[in-house]
């Protein structure tokens, strides 16, 4: 069981970023490219074995509580490739009994045929980016599936593996809380244990972000957005699945334990292009790294130096404490304010903590820890802001 008692309780995950899709959606910025030549995927398997051994080597002896292929688009390796990574992870730190191994995958019918081999190879829980159930969204959304044949891909995920989730993405053009409800409500009823529920982003330098500028995609503005966010809540608990995350519902105890190592500021190795990782050297030392994001030039550095690592930087006390408070409070149990003190060297301020009390958007819960309320989640940045301040 995941709760917030757990939630001080030492884990150590293990990201790996697959960067290849099969087309480039409009509205995404993630590390992702499109190779028609096609992928050397046993050169990938080599450099993913060398950048495992050289991140072993920094934070050796740990237990390994949750594994996550992430992407790009995962679903498109090989499940004997999957197998071969979580090989070397295994030669190089122990694997806990209860380990979650999750693969992202893109609900096409092809990709489906691979499930059985992923959990074969010790693959555990899918997460599928569904996107949207209408067919005209899907198009607009640039999607290379219909929402017919996503529904299929959730069937053989649900035969397959007793955890799977999946993404959706709301308060796109035109949508009214209405047919998102609706639409909620049928994925709720293809759900199992886990949904995570984004809010379209304009991300910057993609071409959703010029259609925006030139006035072609309008989005909904702030008090449409705010509406289908609470038809979100609405329907999500209503259902059983609240939110555990700003966008991330789950029945309680089916949290995605990988995520939640990032928001409850835990320790983990990024590996492959473009990866993020933060390890906890012997010193007390907390690293944030980050690894060369193009594909090719990852793997000439990986093979020239035995790693991909071009960002290594030791974060300040106050930084760690930051970024504490800025994942943890996008969770619904929010944080334990002993641990930013113990953190930063120095306390929350009583006074910013009593006006967003006051106003709403912070509470404290009976043990003690400070949490948003759903009224304050949609303006979470300001209140991280004003606490950090
Ligand atoms: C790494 S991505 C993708 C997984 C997989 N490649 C797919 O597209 O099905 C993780 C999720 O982020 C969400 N996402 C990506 N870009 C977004 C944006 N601009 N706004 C909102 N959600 C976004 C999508 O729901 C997506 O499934
Ligand atoms: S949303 Fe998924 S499939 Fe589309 S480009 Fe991004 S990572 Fe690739």
């Amino acid at each position: 069981m995941q709760n917030a008692e757990r939630s001080g309780e030492p884990a150590f995950g293990v990201y790996l970023h697959w960067p290849f899709c099969l087309s480039k959606c409009p509205y995404c910025d993630f590390n992702s490219h499109v190779r028609h030549a096609g992928v050397d995927e046993a050169r990938f398997v080599r450099a993913f074995a060398a950048e495992i051994a050289a991140t072993a080597g920094r934070v050796p002896g740990r237990t390994v509580s949750t594994i996550f292929f992430g992407g790009g688009t995962p679903s498109l390796m090989q499940p004997a490739t999957v197998g071969a990574i979580l090989e070397e992870i295994a030669r190089h730190w122990a694997i806990a009994p209860d380990v979650e191994v999750t693969l992202e995958a893109n609900p096409t019918s092809v990709e489906a045929t691979r499930f059985r081999g992923y959990r074969a190879a010790g693959v555990n829980r899918v997460s599928l980016g569904v996107q949207a159930l209408d067919d005209g969204a899907l198009k607009e959304l640039g999607r290379l599936h219909t929402a017919a044949e996503a529904l299929a891909a959730v069937a053989v995920a649900r035969a397959n593996f007793e955890r799977y989730s999946f993404d959706l993405i709301y308060a796109r053009p035109r949508q009214t809380p209405q047919a998102w409800g609706a639409e909620l409500a049928r994925a709720v009823a293809e759900a199992g244990e886990h949904l995570s529920l984004y809010q379209l982003t304009i991300e910057q330098d993609t071409p959703f972000a010029d259609l925006h500028a030139a006035g072609k995609l309008v989005i909904p503005n702030d008090e449409a957005a705010r509406a289908l966010y609470d038809t979100t809540q609405a329907v999500c608990a209503a259902a059983g699945l609240p939110a555990y995350e700003i966008s991330n519902h789950a029945r309680p105890g089916a949290e995605c334990r990988h995520n939640l190592v990032y928001w409850r500021g835990h320790e983990y190795a990024g590996i492959g292009p473009g990866a993020h990782g933060r390890l906890n050297l012997a010193a007390g030392e907390r690293r944030a790294t980050a690894t060369e994001k193009r594909p090719e030039a990852w793997l000439m550095r990986v093979e020239a130096r035995g790693h991909g690592v071009v960002t290594d930087e030791a974060l300040s006390n106050e930084e760690t404490a930051d970024e504490f408070l800025l994942m943890g409070l996008r969770l619904a149990e929010g944080i334990d304010p002993e641990r930013y003190a113990a953190l930063s060297g120095r306390r929350l301020n009583p006074r910013r903590i009593a006006i967003l009390r006051e106003e709403g958007a912070v509470e404290m819960t009976a043990n003690g820890r400070l949490r948003v309320t759903l009224a304050g989640f949609p303006v979470l940045d300001a209140v991280v802001a004003d606490l950090a301040a």
